[in-house]
């Protein structure tokens, strides 16, 4: 599946409900957005209630990305805000198998993420439990970062590793620094799913938007 995740973060939360809307009148499907506790990352974002009142003009899919510690205690919750797909830190996570399973069973697909530095070994154990894999390409916290060149070997070791397992099906999500620069590399590495918060909401969105459109289609046409 290729998709562009617009990162709410990056919104003008003034403006939000339009914002949101001109998303969607330009075919946009899905929406990244960004739950931060103070304590896994150093800044506070947006949380329950904000998503829940978004869900009820929205009809986005609803690309949730936990950066805060014990993601276990909002599984449902999140779900009744109306989370699409929740995604955990392998970091955060004491239990990262039990967590997967319990957001499934809450019935949202259920995605992993790593830090930059974290290694890919550390969810060789879980494949069947996920529905896509986010790879951090800046460390997690703030938008408007540029995208660590490391993270494309990381991409495409990940890419390989799935795909010898037999997980063709799970998605690559990168996240961070994604822009006009860094979208062919993410893409060329194998990342299907681009975040991306300043290069799409600073600026001309609508031109913004085409340009994500263009890349997405050229891969999609061509592969997987
Ligand atoms: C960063 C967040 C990102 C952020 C990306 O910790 O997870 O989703 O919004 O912002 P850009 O695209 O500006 O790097
Ligand atoms: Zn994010």
């Amino acid at each position: 599946m290729y998709e562009l995740a617009p990162s709410m973060l990056s919104a003008d939360l003034n403006r939000l409900g339009e914002q949101l809307n001109f998303l969607e009148r330009q075919g946009c499907r899905w929406l990244h957005i960004d739950v931060m506790d103070g304590d896994f990352v150093p800044s506070i974002s947006f949380g329950m209630p904000v998503i829940q009142s978004i869900r009820r003009e929205s009809h986005l899919f609803f690309d949730v990305h936990m950066m805060v510690e014990y993601p276990e205690k909002y599984v449902e919750t999140m779900k009744q805000c109306g989370a699409d797909q929740l995604t955990v830190h392998a970091e955060a996570c004491r239990h990262l198998d039990r967590t997967l399973a319990s957001i499934r069973e809450a019935g949202m697909r259920a995605g992993v993420a790593l830090n930059p530095a974290t290694p890919l070994e550390n969810i060789q154990y879980v494949y069947d439990r996920l529905d896509m894999v986010l790879l951090m390409t800046v460390n997690p916290g703030y938008g408007g970062q540029s995208y660590l060149p490391a993270m494309t070997e990381k991409i495409r070791e990940l890419r390989k590793r799935l795909d010898a397992a037999g997980y063709e099906k799970v998605d690559i999500e990168v996240d961070g620094g994604i822009n006009r620069d860094t979208a062919d590399t993410v893409l060329e590495a194998g990342a299907s799913i681009l975040v991306a918060g300043s290069a799409v909401f600073q600026g001309d969105m609508e031109d913004n938007l085409r340009f994500f459109r263009e890349r997405l289609e050229a891969y999609s046409g061509g592969g997987r």
